[in-house]
């Protein structure tokens, strides 16, 4: 009978003490006792921690295999769970430890590497102690998010990829085209758009809310969850060119009922994160962000603080803070003004709601001072905005009239306002950037560790 595979974070649970079981992974260390055996460290990505092997000189391949494995090297342990003496509940005493690929050279050592190397490393980071902890995290937060709006009754939908408009209007879009751009300079233009592959200018989405609209319009409460994609030459530790957002739509939502569920939202993510990923937690406490833990856990149990853009403007203005950025009513936030509200001003999340229209996309609902819009965003310390969302304008005159303030060409846009020419309701949604999430959970500083591989400006390596 084959040997059961066995993980390690479930060889390493004093549960399975006595039974015989195949271990596959990759050394971590190995260490050579004066007894005449080794210690190696397995560590197969299922946990944190490593199970330790420990390896008896009578094994057939001991001198010539075991004796030279290194960090990196691909191994398959039969052997005995057994109690341990050390701090580790469980150990394995190996019957039999095949070498399945070696690792000469092997980058990662023991000694420790920056983050900025590891990036150059993308292809092996996640065989280290943070990438891996990242990896989990970001699945808990995942898998947290479909199980929450599934049990919301709200549908999982697919918006497209390539889309030919321009959701947040801000003109950050990656062109998408098959002509040949070559022959196109050699040419000198101009570009005849009927003989691209759309037919028009089309381009990789910033958004999937629009078309998210059109589902939440029909079938009440729906999601997307996918990449999206800004052409934005921003060089910071909080913005990619290629991020995974997490948008949620709903018919009959005015804003409160947004924030409501952005609150309820996020809190049933932390509180998974903080029961299921311990270990990985227990990791970034120590060695990323001191009381991590004990910050996540405050926010999971605590409510949201509210402040309206114009009280938040008050609060810089009166501050005595000396800001980079010039501060007044209508500007838009930058990340030190946010971070000083939620950190210094709040110590926690704070959503902000009812900013200047002028600053906001076209589908944001108008308020009755017509000055501002049902906006809300959450900030978070240490990262800054994580949620951007609104109610949306569902009356077609006062939309048009501002797609018309913002050179909006209705064409563009038609089967948009059909929404509000055929039953339409009011409504509601918001964006998390899926990313920015994981970085607050992790305490990660930069948001080009918490991607397995990063795309910014001038980096689409791998
Ligand atoms: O605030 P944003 O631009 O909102 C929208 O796109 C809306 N259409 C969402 C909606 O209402 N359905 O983006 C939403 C979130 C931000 O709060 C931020 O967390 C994240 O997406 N985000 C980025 N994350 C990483 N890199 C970037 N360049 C990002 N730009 C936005
Ligand atoms: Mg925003």
């Amino acid at each position: 009978m084959p040997l059961e595979k066995m993980f390690v974070s479930d060889a390493r649970d004093a549960a399975h003490v006595g039974k015989t079981v195949l271990i596959q992974g990759w050394i971590r260390t190995r260490r050579d006792s004066k007894g005449g055996f080794s210690f190696l460290e397995i560590n197969d990505g299922s946990c944190m921690g490593n199970i330790q092997v420990i390896a008896d000189a009578d094994l057939a391949n001991y001198k010539d295999e075991i004796q030279r494995l290194s960090a990196g090297c691909s191994v398959a342990i039969e052997g005995e769970v057994k109690a341990s003496e050390g701090k580790q509940a469980t150990e394995i005493q190996a019957s039999q430890v095949t070498v399945l690929g070696w690792a000469d050279d092997f980058p990662l050592q023991k000694k420790r590497h920056s983050f900025e190397k590891l990036r150059e490393w993308a292809h092996i980071r996640a065989r280290s102690n943070t990438f891996g902890a990242v990896a989990r995290v970001r699945n808990q937060i995942c898998q947290s998010i479909h199980q929450f709006f599934h049990e919301n009754n709200f549908l999982y939908v697919h918006t497209p990829i390539i889309t030919a408009s321009d959701c947040e209007g801000a003109g950050e879009m990656f062109k998408v085209t098959t002509l040949d751009l070559d022959r196109l300079a050699k040419s000198g233009g101009p570009v005849n758009y009927e003989y691209d592959f759309f037919d028009k200018p089309s381009f990789l989405t910033v958004s999937g809310q629009l078309e998210a609209e059109t589902y939440a319009t029909a079938l009440g409460r729906v999601y997307t969850f996918g990449p999206t994609f800004r052409a934005e030459n921003s060089n910071t530790s909080r913005h990619l060119s290629e991020f995974w957002m997490i948008e949620p739509e709903a018919a009959f939502f005015d804003l409160a009922d947004d924030m409501a569920l952005a609150e309820s939202f996020l809190r049933k993510i932390l509180s998974d994160v903080l029961n299921r990923c311990d270990e990985d937690l227990q990791f970034f406490d120590q060695r990323i962000q001191k009381g991590l833990i004990e910050s996540l856990r405050k926010v999971a149990e605590t409510p949201f603080q509210h402040m309206t853009y114009t009280d938040a403007i008050k609060v810089l203005e009166n501050c005595g803070e000396s800001f980079e950025f010039p501060i007044a009513w209508g500007t838009d936030l930058q990340a030190e003004h946010e971070r000083y509200l939620t950190e210094k001003h709040v110590a926690g999340p704070l959503i902000l709601t009812d900013y200047p229209s002028t600053i906001k996309p076209f589908y944001m609902r108008l308020s009755d001072d017509r000055k501002t819009v049902a906006a809300m965003d959450v900030l978070v310390p240490g990262v800054g905005e994580i949620i951007g969302g609104s109610q949306r304008e569902e009356r077609l005159d006062v939309l048009t009239q501002r797609m018309a303030e913002m050179d909006l060409r209705e064409e563009d846009y038609w089967w948009y306002l059909d929404l509000r020419r055929y039953g339409t309701v009011p409504h509601a949604g918001f964006g998390l950037g899926l990313e920015r999430l994981v970085q607050y959970t992790t305490g990660m500083a930069n948001i080009r560790d918490v991607i397995p591989f990063p795309r910014t400006p001038g980096n689409a390596e791998f």
